[in-house]
């Protein structure tokens, strides 16, 4: 695979960045993920302001985000993935220097990128997973998307080892988010999700899917829900670039309605996939 790193297209394994990297060293960087379908970069614009607002929240200035986008469309080129989907990564870094806490002064930033092979989650798109409960354990500060990511690595892995797809993080009793998606639940009726702030990313296609539900007329309320209001929850799912719309039909070992994903569920994954323009994962009259 190529990747690009520093003003340099080349093969990943050859590209090497300094040990005293700050993104090495304290995870003092941020990045993007884009979904990319036959060579269209989804909601590229809201990924690129999210990033904006990442970089300004580690008070990172970045001189030129416009020039990147011609990286971004080189490297789906280079890897030859203008057909069928790809992801693209992006990370900027504070840049190389001396070990010490507090910024440097002269320092460039660090910009690496590549683009990557993406199998979308058919099978579990259609059928729906389960997902882990686990305590929150990380910062006030989930709105940045930071590469710090070690709670979300061992939360993954905790859920991983209950056979669930996905952890949720619960704060202070109210389920917040999962390690690289957004919650939402079906409650008599209305669609319920964590409102925006410090304790969840702002999730661009949470964002989408709320857009979609509210032009399709849904009542739609941006209240957490405590746990118990999620196991009571007649509908459950994920939201994510690469999770897409995840119907969710159990919690820990309780089912979710009947089992099996929801009509609203449903109904949100058709206009998503019809305003996505990513081909749905089976046919509609396949779904269970
Ligand atoms: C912690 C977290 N929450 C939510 C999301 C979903 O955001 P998006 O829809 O922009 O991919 C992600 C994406 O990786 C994430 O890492």
């Amino acid at each position: 695979l190529i990747g690009y790193l520093n003003g340099k297209f080349d093969d990943l394994e050859r590209l090497h960045i300094s040990p005293l990297d700050r993104g090495f060293l304290f995870a003092d960087g941020v990045y993007e993920v884009w979904m990319c379908y036959d060579g269209r970069r989804f909601a590229d614009e809201q990924h690129w302001q999210r990033l904006k607002a990442s970089l300004a929240g580690i008070s990172l200035p970045f001189p030129n985000l416009q020039g990147c986008r011609s990286i971004l469309d080189q490297l789906v080129e280079r890897n030859a993935q203008q057909k069928g989907t790809a992801g693209i990564y992006l990370q900027i870094t504070r840049g190389v220097a001396p070990r010490k806490h507090a910024f440097p002064e002269a320092t460039s930033p660090t910009l690496f990128a590549y683009s990557f092979p993406f199998q979308r989650p058919r099978e579990a798109l259609a059928s729906g997973v389960s997902v882990h409960l686990i305590a929150e354990m990380r910062w006030t500060r989930c709105d940045i998307k930071s590469i710090a990511l070690l709670g979300n690595v061992l939360a993954k892995e905790q859920a991983k080892g209950h056979g669930a797809f996905e952890a949720l993080f619960v704060r202070e009793g109210h389920v917040v988010e999962g390690t690289h998606s957004n919650l939402f639940a079906v409650r008599r009726g209305a669609l319920w999700t964590h409102p925006l702030g410090p304790f969840i990313l702002g999730g661009i296609t949470r964002a989408h899917v709320l857009q979609l539900a509210r032009s399709a007329g849904m009542d739609v309320r941006e209240q957490a829900l405590t746990v118990e209001e999620l196991f009571q929850a007649d509908e459950v799912f994920l939201t994510g670039t690469t999770t897409e719309l995840m119907p969710v039909i159990q919690v820990e070992d309780r089912s979710i309605g009947d089992g099996r994903p929801g009509a609203i569920t449903r109904e949100l994954q058709r206009l998503f996939w019809k305003s996505t323009a990513f081909p749905p994962p089976l046919e509609f009259n396949e779904l269970p």
